[in-house]
Parts: structure tokens; sequence; C-alpha cells
């Protein structure tokens, strides 16, 4: 992604693209002459919005790539991104009618993404050649964070165990000079995280919990939480082969706080940061966790187990508690957490949860301004009555029956691990694009993680 943008001056050659309508198409016909002109005619290009033409110089050679935007707005931010796989192999510049060439920059680079993991050929390359003026280097510390995102929800789970996602975040911390440490198997019993072993003790691979830390401990502490469930079987209470198919994207909160956390780093803002990763598979075993089983918690609060395939809130319970308890500035988790938040907002507009007022309010202004889309649902109180057990101190999900509100009530049964932060917000991803958008290649995504950046950037760059 980040070798899909170069330097204008370090590239001899470059087509340009010309942003057109349907209505400025004439006059850039008029520009370009008279073989451009023909060639239109003769392909029927009118400049409808997404569509493009590579049209020939006076000399037969391609001259310009025009690129259909809409008329009456300004294009979409990453609307380039819809030229970047169709365009031929080769170098391109941005000519007119780019209103934000930083983004235009961004949108080809995301849409550029491919995995290439398990390919022999990784396919034909295209180029962006960028202004001197466009900052290079955050643009590359943003598509690096959303590569490391999408490359591990895209890495299927027999290649991305509890194990090597563990080893994903002790790199990335290594890299940095970060320190922490990896909390394996029956040791989660002795060190007190007794539902992220509940949840992943059914699978041969031991579930796990990696707690990293990086930064000057006299910095603002951000805290960041990851469902990482490798895969989700729903375990007992198992989900059907359809809703299942999808389920190595179990762990793109863990994915996604990861890109977060690498963008801070090579960012070198000043703040502590800390990522706590419960990494577990929801296998189907005899000694599994079963629907009726009350456990015990971090937090001390005994859980009532209402569903096996309710297992991403029980594993970031425990570590959310432990990130709390430290009180840190900002705590922030991010999972793959229901069905129901995709049923609300579909899968491109991620719901998030806080009560600090100013947090989303900052949150919604940034998340319109990088295109990251994010829309806040309510911590509605009275819905934790839907939470009530007769055997224990909670149940994890909705049993009464109604099943309303998923999103929310999953939101507010984490809500009672977190007493100390200064701020917590909870976002509810879906961490996948089923069909191919601008900026967006169908398969694993970041989400959230640009916005975020550019808040965490806003409030604490300078800071010291
Ligand atoms: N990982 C799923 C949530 C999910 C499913 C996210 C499909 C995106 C797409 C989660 O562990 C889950 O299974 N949640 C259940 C909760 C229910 C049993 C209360 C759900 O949403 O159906
Ligand atoms: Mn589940
Ligand atoms: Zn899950």
């Amino acid at each position: 992604m980040r070798e899909s943008l170069v330097r204008k001056s370090d590239v001899a050659s470059t087509t340009p693209v010309i942003a057109v309508t349907e209505a400025t198409l004439p006059d850039v016909l008029a520009e370009l002459g008279d073989a451009a002109k023909s060639w239109c005619a003769l392909n029927d290009y009118i400049g409808r919005p997404g569509t493009f033409l590579l049209v020939p110089g006076a000399n037969g050679i391609g001259a310009a790539v025009l690129f259909g935007t809409e008329q009456t707005e300004l294009p979409h931010p990453f609307a380039l991104g819809g030229l970047v796989n169709a365009l031929p192999a080769g170098d391109y510049h941005l000519a007119d009618g780019f209103p934000d060439p930083e983004q235009a920059a961004l949108g080809f680079a995301l849409s550029a993404y491919s995995f290439g993991r398990y390919l022999k050929d990784a396919g034909k390359t295209r180029r962006l050649a960028v202004a001197d003026e466009l900052d290079l280097d955050r643009l590359g510390v943003i598509l690096d964070g959303v590569k490391l995102a999408r490359d591990l929800i895209n890495t299927p789970a027999n290649d991305l165990g509890p194990g090597e996602l563990s080893q994903a975040a002790a790199v990335l911390f290594r890299q940095h000079g970060g320190t922490g440490r990896i909390v394996i198997g029956d040791d989660l019993l002795e060190e007190n995280f007794p539902m992220v072993h509940a949840v992943g003790r059914a699978s041969p691979r031991a579930p796990r919990l990696a707690d990293f830390t990086w930064g000057s401990d006299s910095d603002p502490k951000i805290t960041l939480v990851g469902k990482g469930v490798i895969f989700d079987t729903g375990g007992l209470n198992l989900k059907p082969g359809s809703s299942m198919s999808l389920m190595k994207k179990d762990m793109g909160g863990a994915a996604n706080v990861l890109g977060l956390a690498a963008m801070i780093m090579a960012t070198k803002l000043p703040v502590r940061l800390r990522v706590i990763i419960p990494c577990v598979e929801n296998a189907v075993s005899g000694n599994a966790f079963r629907p009726g089983d009350v456990l015990q918690s971090r937090k001390g609060l005994t859980v009532e187990i209402g569903n096996t395939d309710a297992e991403g809130r029980l594993v970031l319970a425990d570590a959310l508690a432990l990130g709390d308890e430290e009180s840190p500035d900002l705590m922030i988790d991010m999972a793959t957490l229901t069905g129901a938040a995709r049923v609300a907002l579909g899968p491109d507009l991620p719901p998030f949860f806080t009560d600090d007022e100013v947090l989303a309010d900052d949150m919604a202004v940034m998340a319109e301004a990088a295109a990251d889309p994010l829309w806040r649902l309510p911590l509605w109180r009275p819905y934790m009555k839907y939470l009530d057990s007769k055997i224990a101190d909670i149940n994890h999900i909705n049993t009464s029956g109604t099943g309303f509100a998923g999103s929310i009530t999953a939101a507010l049964f984490m809500s009672r691990f977190v007493e100390n932060a200064g701020s917590w917000a909870h976002f509810d991803i879906y961490g996948w694009t089923p069909m191919e958008k601008p900026g967006k290649p169908a398969g694993g995504e970041a989400q959230g993680i640009r916005c975020l950046f550019d808040l965490i950037c806003d409030r604490y760059s300078d800071t010291q």
C-alpha cells in the first residue's frame, strides 16, 4: 500500500488523472485536443460518476485518464480508489478536479491493497505520484497500520492461532522498544483471568493474554483492548455453517488495536500506550464451557452463561478489568462483538459507545473528516435489567427472551468491568468489507482507527 504512493519528483513520466463531471467534460476535451475528443465519442464516454477512460494524445500515446465524479457534490474523498484496480499498470498523478489531493492519495493507496500471502503472483502495480508538499511519512504510517490490521484479519485461523496473534503483538511492540508479557494456558488461572481461560480452554491451541506497554510512565495513559477470538465456532451453542464461515475475522478488534498501536508508536506520540489482547479460539470439545455455567471473573463479579456464542464480551471483561486497574486516562476497546450491530447499521458504519460527551463529539467530527465513519449508540442504562441473573451477579446476555438491543446490552455488560478509567469507549466493529468499494477492497478491514489516530494526535501531540 505504502509503495503505491511515490514522490512526483522521483518519477520520470506519469499519466495525469483528470476528475471530470458530465458538465465539465466538453471543456476538458477541448483542451486535450481532437484525438481525445473523438476517442471519447467512439467510446460513448460522457463522464458518469465512477467511470473512467484513458484517452490518447495527438501521437497516439495515452495522454490522460478522465475520471467521472459527481456533478452536485464534492467527489467522495476516496472515489479515486475505485480506479486503482481497473487502470493499466503504470504511474499516474492527479491533475485537475481533486479538492483534497491528500484524501485522494489515501483512497488510492487504501484501494491498492491486496492480500498476497497465498498467491504466487502479486499482480500488477499502479502507483500515484504525489506532490512534494504532501506528508508522505504520515500517510505511510496510516497505511502501514491499516495494512497490519487487514493482513491479520485476512490470515485464516489455521495460520493465525492464539499463539500467532499474541506473537504479532509481541513483534510489533519489540520493533518499537516496548515491553510486556504473554500469560498462557493454566497460568491464566494463576494470574486471575478466569473468563479468558474458560472461553479458550476447549481448543488444543491454549488461550493467552497479551499485555504490552510502550512509552514513558509519566505520559498520559492510553489503553487499547481488542477482541482476539481467532475463530468463533460459537462453542457448544454452535453456529450454523453460514454464520461460521467468516469467523476467522473474529480477532478484528485485536487486529485494529494493533494497527492503531502501530500508528501511535511510529509517530512517537508522547503517551504511555498499553495494548491488552485476550487471544482465544472459541472451540467445541468435552471441556468446553457450557450454557448455564457460572464463571468467576477477574473483577470478582460472578457471570451466568446464557449462550457460549457470546464469548467476546467474556474475554474482554477480564481484559478491561485488568486495564482499568491502573486508571488509564483513556481506555478504548474494539471488538467484532455482535451481529446486532451489523443489523442496526450495516457493515460499513460501526457503532461506538461512551459516556464521555466531549469524546463522542470529537469522534463524530473526526470520523467525518477522516472518511472513517462511526455512529454513536447509547449506553442506555434501563436495559441493564435485561442482564439480571437469578443465580449470579450478572448474566452476559439478554435472557429476557426479547432479543432487543443486542449491541447495547453487550456494551452495558462490559461497562460493569470498567470503573476507574478517565474515559472509556467501546467500538462494535464488523472488521470486514463484504463487497469492494472505493478505498475498501473486499476482505478484512480497518474501521475507526484512522479516526482514532487523528483524535489521539490532536489531543496528545503537544503534551510533554
Ligand atoms: N463474533 C460474534 C459476533 C458477530 C457475528 C460479528 C457476525 C459479526 C458478524 C459474536 O461472538 C457472537 O456470536 N455474538 C452473538 C451474541 C448472541 C449469542 C447474544 C450474536 O451477535 O449473535
Ligand atoms: Mn460468538
Ligand atoms: Zn465472537
